[in-house]
């Protein structure tokens, strides 16, 4: 069903209005409040336990040491470093570039309101620039993947231990891959204004080198899930196909550099965004809702009012939000979660909740509000719902857990992550094998190693946890449901 921007159902019933009102009241009335810095604090650490390659003197999270020292060796080139993106240990380049593009985003937004920890959210944005710029460094070429996610998935090791196939993958003229080099082009261009005053130099950098990505993945058009299938698909697929990150790309592009020939291109090809199902989506996969509330910035500031039709989108996304109105896309738990179906639901939380709380800042600098049919959504009601959904993955929900690691009285014990659940090999110096590591995962114990900061998929759409490592889409925890939430927990350590 093709779906326009503007054709939410704009009613809300009485027992719509109910509903929202519900959500919006605290769980617990007693709950106290979070600290919300704790958990921003967390949140970043987090990114650290996530590091591939040669950890640095100064790493805090210890129980980690370095691993894959040799990626890219097979194809002669330097691809250490950089993210694994889950509870394996495959790297895989389109959610890494999606993870730093959003960690840009936080600290450009919330930054100001970091604190002593903005210092440590520029250096996890930088252990993935270091890395992008890596796999970016022959022109025309993009590493995409480093690791055999089948070779991966069968063994349950530690990646100080990996054994398993280091496979490269790339894409090239010959075999393009607009999603993922679009996606990268982002990351660098969204970083480049993170560092444009810390680091000026590496900032210039990061922005050249944005440019020659995207004009590879605009020149040689097509999607790597059709380039490197076999390798790429089912796990980072782009089943949305490629002009989102395209666009996606222009616009930060134009943000960081402020050229005419990306406002062009983006006027352009701003077609591409007005119709079908998936305008009210964001995620690694799908860019449009982000491109929306992005864009808005600019429009909402009165500098760019041709611009004007992508506000209008970002306003029929908004609305799309609202508990109460009833929306085929996004539902909420009877807890008062965001959910969608797919697995892994945290990132959708956290990645919504993060537009919500953007918009709401634009909207409020602007004196605006949204307009959704009969009723309107204020930018403090935007805020409240943001922190609703803050506040459930903090603890306040029907089963009074935590779904961050290491924070809380309650939190999830038994993560779907290889490096979390085996020993240390600080207490285990002795290697694991590949199929020895089963009795670790099968195991009921809890994990040796605290993965601090880790939020994992959450619960499912009922509000029940299993707290099981078998259960993958509920108990892992990925770079991308993190990334967002740092800018959020800024915010809201500043503002509680
Ligand atoms: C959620 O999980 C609980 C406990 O495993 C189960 O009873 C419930 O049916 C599940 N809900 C849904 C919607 O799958």
């Amino acid at each position: 069903m093709a779906r326009s921007a503007l054709s939410f159902p704009g009613y809300v019933t009485a027992l719509g209005f109910l509903t929202l009102l519900l959500l919006l009241l605290p769980l617990r009335s007693i709950a106290g409040r979070h600290d919300y810095h704790d958990a921003l604090r967390k949140s970043i650490l987090f990114f650290e336990g996530q590091r591939s390659g040669k950890l640095p003197p100064d790493q805090r999270v210890r129980w980690r040491r370095n691993s894959a020292l040799h990626d890219g060796a097979t194809a002669g080139v330097d691809l250490t470093g950089g993210y694994y993106d889950a509870g394996d240990n495959i790297k895989f380049g389109f959610p890494m570039a999606f993870t730093t593009t959003m960690l840009s985003w936080s600290v450009i937004d919330f930054g100001r309101t970091m604190g002593p920890e903005l210092r440590n959210a520029v250096r996890a944005v930088k252990w993935g620039t270091d890395y992008l710029l890596k796999a970016t460094a022959v022109p025309d070429v993009v590493y995409v993947q480093v690791g055999d996610a089948y070779s991966d998935h069968n063994c349950w090791e530690r990646p100080e231990d990996m054994d398993t196939l280091r496979t490269v993958y790339k894409i090239d003229r010959a075999h393009p891959g607009s999603d993922v080099a679009g996606e990268t082009a982002a990351a660098l261009a969204a970083a480049s204004i993170v560092f444009r005053s810390r680091d000026p130099s590496y900032s210039r950098l990061l922005l050249n080198r944005a440019v020659r990505v995207f004009e590879f993945a605009d020149r040689h058009r097509g999607a790597y899930s059709s380039s490197l299938h076999s390798a790429v698909c089912p796990f980072y697929c782009d089943v949305n196909g490629y002009q989102d990150e395209l666009l996606w790309a222009a616009v930060w592009l134009h943000k960081a550099s402020r050229r005419r020939e990306y406002r062009e291109y983006i006027a352009k090809n701003e077609v591409i965004l007005r119709a079908g199902d998936t305008i009210n989506e964001f995620g690694w996969d799908n860019k449009h809702a982000g491109i929306n509330v992005l864009i808005s910035k600019e429009v909402l500031r009165g500098r760019a009012d041709y611009f004007k039709s992508f506000q209008q989108n970002a306003d029929g996304f908004i609305c799309s939000l609202l508990p109460g109105i009833s929306h085929p896309q996004v539902q909420y738990s009877p807890g008062g979660l965001i959910f969608k179906a797919g697995g892994s639901n945290m990132q959708h939380v956290t990645s919504l909740s993060f537009l919500l709380l953007a918009y709401s800042n634009y909207l409020s600098h602007a004196n605006k509000i949204v307009p959704c049919g009969e009723t309107s959504a204020s930018s403090a009601l935007l805020k409240r719902l943001a922190k609703r959904q803050v506040d459930y993955i903090l603890g306040d929900n029907p089963l009074g857990m935590s779904y961050m690691v290491g924070y809380g009285a309650r939190y999830p014990q038994r993560i779907h992550h290889r490096a979390s659940s085996l020993p240390s090999v600080g207490a285990h110096p002795v290697h694991i094998g590949c199929k020895a590591g089963s009795r670790y995962f099968l195991s009921p114990n809890p994990n040796p190693n605290q993965l601090v900061g880790a939020v994992v998929g959450g619960p499912n759409s009922s509000d029940a946890f299993p707290d099981s490592r078998p259960f993958f889409q509920e108990s892992e925890p990925t770079t991308y449901i993190n990334a967002p939430l740092v800018g959020l927990l800024a915010f809201f350590s500043y503002h509680p």
